[in-house]
């Protein structure tokens, strides 16, 4: 198993870190367009192995020739938010070098699985996707966990429980549209609407809605990247152990939902193949329309890449 993290910065960064250590490859191949950089963190980790008991062989690099034949290839390159700016602001120069970045995988590493961390997530997806020209099942988008385990976070909080007793969805656009599902949370196979009034719940859902600008504005210079590295660590961990997990990720939709060519958080069964079936929930009207919201966000997103 070779794996290639695009990318040496926060995310990427910490990602290749967890990749080491949960030994999830053979190869782990980090690169960056900065010189030195990914070298560097590279090798770093590398020296960490011995500590850690990792047999992940992992070094940096700046040229694509060193990712050939990854099986699966995470895209973390791009710029993230600062304080005021939303996802959005960053697609002029991010699709660029999604674009780019897309094209070297694709060539070196023709038959990989592709997972797009740069934001904005969806449309990234989406460029990701037609510009590899690589089957929808091999192109997926991370941003579901992420959101999930936020809201997960907050009514553990809330409720003063175990984070692992929260089972729960948010799906959508990677947005301040997303959709949490209070209606399929369960804790510890209860449902949340039994625990919590409507007003706490609705205060959860809006701080999850908001959780990417919560830590951009503490940080101030650059977006999240403990949670995030940890959600693409588990889609990673689902595809090389072929775990069939069911998770929320950004999935290219053909009719489910009712939605054409576009990339939505949906829940989808995630194995060696990369999005094995994407599961369509009976949703209530209020459900529907919060969900056509978000993917109208994400339509109009993609209405302004050339590629
Ligand atoms: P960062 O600035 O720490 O790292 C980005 C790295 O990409 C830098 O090292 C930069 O040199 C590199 N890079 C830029 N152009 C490149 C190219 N053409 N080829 C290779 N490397 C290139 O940013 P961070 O925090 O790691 O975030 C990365 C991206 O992920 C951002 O777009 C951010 O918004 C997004 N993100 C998405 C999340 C999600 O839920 N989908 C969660 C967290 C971050
Ligand atoms: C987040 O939600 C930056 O999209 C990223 O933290």
């Amino acid at each position: 198993m070779k794996i290639t993290v695009v990318g040496a910065g926060h995310v990427g960064a910490t990602l290749a870190q967890r990749i080491v250590d949960q030994e999830l490859a053979n190869e782990l191949i980090l690169i960056d367009i900065v010189e030195g950089l990914p070298q560097g963190k590279g090798l770093d980790m590398w020296e960490s192995a011995p500590i850690s008991g990792s047999d992940c062989f992992v070094r940096g690099t700046n040229d694509y020739r060193d990712t050939q034949d990854s099986d699966i290839v995470v895209i973390t390159a791009g710029l993230p938010r600062k304080p005021g700016m939303s996802r959005e602001d960053l697609l002029a120069k991010n699709v660029e070098i999604v674009k780019s970045v897309t094209e070297q995988a694709a060539r070196f590493s023709p038959n990989s699985i592709i997972i797009v961390v740069s934001n904005p997530l969806d449309a990234m997806a989406w460029t990701a996707l037609k510009v590899s020209g690589f089957e929808p099942h091999r192109v997926m988008g991370m941003a579901g966990i992420l959101d999930t385990a936020r809201y997960r976070s907050f009514i553990a909080m809330e409720l003063n429980v175990s984070t692992r007793d929260i089972q729960a969805l948010v799906l959508g656009g990677h947005g301040d549209a997303m959709v949490p599902l209070p209606r399929y949370t369960m804790v510890g196979g209860i449902p949340l609407t039994e625990l919590l009034p409507r007003e706490r719940i609705d205060a959860i859902v809006e701080r999850t809605r908001k959780g990417g600008a919560e830590i951009v504005n503490y940080l101030k210079t650059g977006s999240a990247y403990y949670a995030p590295s940890a959600a693409v660590a588990e889609m990673v961990e689902a595809i090389v152990r072929d775990k069939k997990r069911i998770l929320p990720c950004a999935a290219y939709l053909r009719g489910e939902y009712g939605f054409e060519d576009i990339y939505l958080g949906v829940p989808i069964k995630l194995g060696q193949k990369g999005v094995e079936q994407i599961f369509e929930l009976q949703l209530t009207e209020e459900e529907k329309e919060a969900l056509h919201q978000s993917a109208e966000g994400v339509k109009n997103t993609v209405a302004q890449i050339k590629l």
